[in-house]
């Protein structure tokens, strides 16, 4: 067997702790598997004295991140400190300035400056990689870097966030408002600890900017990530979308238009009997559409210490292996800008109102669809309360544009009590 492996770990939270109780436990299997013992050199954290559940007696501490970046008895830094700048970053770059691998699950760092990192370490000649940045358990960076390499990827989608399904699916499965299921999350230690990263969908849109940067050879640009986060959604949506047959998804979708590609983080409609639609709780699903390989689905946990840490080790492994990949799948001079799309692709759209009980209410409203070429596929009123109705309208494929107008146009007319709420339709 070849010299052991000497890891740096960086950062002792969850994952941290997760990823040496892994080796600790099963280092025999690992090191047959990597072909080399993999060890543990030093470590790194915040807190040294914090009190943790895994003996650290063994290993080096270094107080300062960077130092341990350097250290000669350190082949891989594994950074999981986290955050777009700062510490993690700058030991990072230590690193790859010292020629050593990294294996990180820095989605943040990666998503805003995965391509200056890429080139750096492309000109060092070493590698990061960032399985774990991605879905956690699930191999999905491997799976399009490497399993899908002879495809021409058409979309990538998929739910990205486990806490914002925990929630959704919270409020729909218990009937709860939407601040309870958050209170609900946050009791049980879900959210991050800045819970907008997790509400908003940057945390997601970070993961679909990675994930978009493989399947599409351009350079991760979370800038052009448009994102709405999950707070606006309502339970009232939750139940009429049930009744229409669907369910509200923070979904995640990259694609190509004619004019560019369009990267977008935002509730959604899929159906509920779809795999999507079946998504329930903290779990992750990726979809990956693609000309050879077809449609292919994967779902797993996409958090936690044991999937986040196996990810980690999966990625050690691979250097152990001597599998080196670019950071995105090819060389970071291919990748090319992107030109950012604004969806124009036509889809079925969801839209809910409370139309206000008098005569010719309802024909305003299927006038202005019409006007604005929006065909209703199927529509649904229910009892009047003392003033308006609940009107739940699902249409035939409209582009963003026509329903952004119609919309418009609905919330001046003299017919409902508040603007109406729209939710794209995502088939899959
Ligand atoms: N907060 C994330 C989630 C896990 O809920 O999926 C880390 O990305």
């Amino acid at each position: 067997m070849d010299k052991p492996l000497r890891l740096g770990i960086a950062g002792l939270g969850t994952v941290g702790i997760g990823v040496i109780k892994i080796i600790q436990r099963d280092a025999a299997l690992i090191s047959a598997r990597a072909g080399r013992n993999i060890v543990i050199s030093a470590v790194s954290a915040r807190y040294p004295s914090k009190q943790r559940d895994v003996d650290l007696s063994r290993y080096s501490w270094e107080a300062d991140p960077i130092k341990l970046a350097q250290r000669t008895d350190v082949d891989i830094f594994v950074e999981l400190i986290g955050g777009a700048d700062g510490v993690g970053k700058d030991s990072v770059e230590a690193a790859i300035a010292a020629r050593k691998d990294v294996v990180t699950a820095n989605k943040a760092m990666l998503a805003h400056h995965g391509q200056h990192l890429a080139e750096q370490a492309e000109s060092g000649k070493t590698c990061i990689r960032f399985e774990a940045a991605v879905a956690g358990g699930i191999p999905v960076v491997k799976s399009l870097s490497e399993g899908l390499s002879a495809n021409t990827v058409s979309r990538v989608m998929g739910v990205m966030n486990g806490t914002c399904n925990f929630i959704l699916t919270r409020m729909e499965k218990a009937g709860l408002p939407y601040e309870q299921a958050f209170a609900e999350a946050h009791s049980l230690g879900y959210l991050e600890s800045d819970p907008r990263l997790d509400i908003d969908g940057i945390d997601a849109g970070h993961k679909l900017a990675l994930l978009a940067a493989i399947a599409f050879g351009t350079r991760p640009d979370f800038n052009n990530v448009d994102l709405e986060g999950i707070d606006q959604v309502s339970i009232e949506d939750i139940h009429a979308a049930a009744d229409m047959g669907f369910k509200i998804k923070l979904l995640g979708v990259a694609q190509r238009t004619t004019c560019g590609l369009e990267q977008r983080m935002h509730p959604c409609l899929v159906p509920a009997t779809s795999p999507l639609g079946q998504l329930d709780g903290g779990t992750n699903m990726i979809v990956i559409e693609s000309s050879a390989a077809e449609q292919i689905v994967l779902s797993g946990p996409g958090a936690g210490e044991g999937p986040t840490a196996s990810a980690v080790i999966g990625d050690v492994c691979d250097l152990a292996r001597g599998l080196r990949m670019p950071v995105f799948g090819q060389s970071a001079k291919n990748l090319t800008a992107i030109e950012k799309s604004q969806s124009e692709l036509p889809a079925p759209y969801y839209l809910r109102m409370s139309l206000l009980d008098k005569p010719g209410s309802l024909a305003k409203i299927a006038g202005i669809l019409g006007e604005n070429s929006v065909s209703i596929d199927r529509m649904r009123q229910k009892r009047h309360d003392s003033r308006s109705a609940p009107v739940i309208i699902v249409t035939h494929k409209a582009t963003p544009a026509a329903i952004g107008e119609a919309i418009d146009q609905m919330s001046h007319s003299d017919t409902i009590t508040d603007p109406p709420v729209a939710f794209r339709i995502e088939h899959v």
